[in-house]
């Protein structure tokens, strides 16, 4: 009897252990430009809770890009008390390509939200990550497409450790730290410092965007496990997380890849679909945030605020092959 308790007992702490995340993107301003509140984060975390038919135990998680509340210098982001509010689990990010001055105050933000929110918060937090495409915008792709500045790898490994060493004593002092980028960052050797200093690689793919490629939506799902593969051979054992992937509902033609609700909806149940509840992964996007994310939309709900999906999210009926 006592030995069927625990075996009880123990299969609950790995189901639990074994929980993967589900979530999405949440910029930090609207597509006005306008910074989000409080009770903006809520609003949108609430919706994601309650999107119509969605699958599993539903999107319980968010992934963030800064931790510095919008048009303050180190305040912490109002996405954390929202959070708390909604008990949404947190993927926090500290921006990191705008100068070591405004990496030590993201670093003082997380501080300040500790001390003030305590386990509240704290217990709320999956991870964090260092950084979002650095190395990506340092790359002659992400020059081109004007998305400088970026970070190279040598200074987000230094960042990572900073950030370790700020968090030692505090209740986070055991957090997962790693850093997101696109899987093309994580398969370029020269970047390997920034594999080695993180616990966890957060995996950016686009097939969309991959315009040298034969894109087309039928190849879509072939070209993100391809990626998947190849990162998973670069980053020798590390556990990725799926920290951005989507289809866009709308905008112009990428190569071969042609924006549409439908195409985006196959995206979705081919590539989310197999993955929801099993691994962790933030889809891009829930809403479309800032005027330049909007075009092309990536947004499951678009650009206003509701909990009804723009294509069927259930998963139900899709074979996975
Ligand atoms: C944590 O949440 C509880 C329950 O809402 C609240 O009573 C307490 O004041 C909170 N603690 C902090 C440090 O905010
Ligand atoms: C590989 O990474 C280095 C360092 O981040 C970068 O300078 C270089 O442009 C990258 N190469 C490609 C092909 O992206
Ligand atoms: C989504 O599709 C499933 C499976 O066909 C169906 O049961 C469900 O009612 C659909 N939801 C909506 C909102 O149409």
């Amino acid at each position: 009897m006592y030995g069927l308790l625990r075996l009880v007992a123990l299969a609950a702490t790995f189901s639990s252990a074994l929980a993967a995340l589900q979530g999405f993107n949440y910029g930090a301003a609207f597509r006005s430009g306008a910074v989000k509140k409080q009770s903006d984060f809520r609003a949108e975390f609430t919706a994601a809770r309650r999107l119509l038919d969605a699958p599993g135990d539903g999107f319980t998680s968010a992934r963030l890009y800064t931790t510095i509340q919008g048009g303050t210098a180190n305040d912490p982001i109002s996405a954390i008390p929202a959070a708390i509010e909604t008990q949404t689990a947190l993927l926090l990010g500290l921006w990191c390509s705008a100068g070591d001055r405004i990496v030590d105050n993201e670093i003082q933000a997380l501080k300040t939200a500790i001390t003030q929110h305590g386990l509240n918060f704290t217990s709320l937090v999956a991870g964090i990550s260092v950084g979002s495409e650095d190395l990506y915008r340092i790359t002659e792709t992400g020059i081109k497409n004007g998305e400088n500045p970026g970070v190279g790898p040598q200074k987000i490994a230094a960042y990572i450790q900073l950030v370790r060493d700020a968090l030692i004593g505090t209740p986070l002092a055991g957090t997962p730290i790693g850093h997101v980028d696109t899987w093309t960052a994580w398969v370029n050797g020269s970047n390997q410092a920034v594999i080695e200093a993180s616990d966890w690689i957060g995996f950016d793919a686009y097939p969309y965007f991959q315009e040298t490629q034969a894109n087309a939506i039928a190849n879509n799902k072939d070209l993100f496990e391809e990626a998947l593969a190849k990162t998973k051979t670069a980053v020798g054992g590390k556990p990725i997380w799926i920290t951005e992937t989507g289809y866009p509902v709308s905008g112009q033609t990428v190569g071969m890849a042609i924006p549409s609700v439908e195409n985006a909806k196959v995206y979705w149940d081919q590539v989310g679909c197999p993955r929801f509840g099993k691994e962790n992964i933030w889809w891009y996007t829930f809403q479309d945030a800032t005027p330049d994310t909007s075009k092309p939309s990536f947004g499951i709900i678009g650009g206003a605020l509701t909990d009804v999906p723009v294509f069927n999210i259930s998963c139900k009926g899709i074979h996975h092959s």
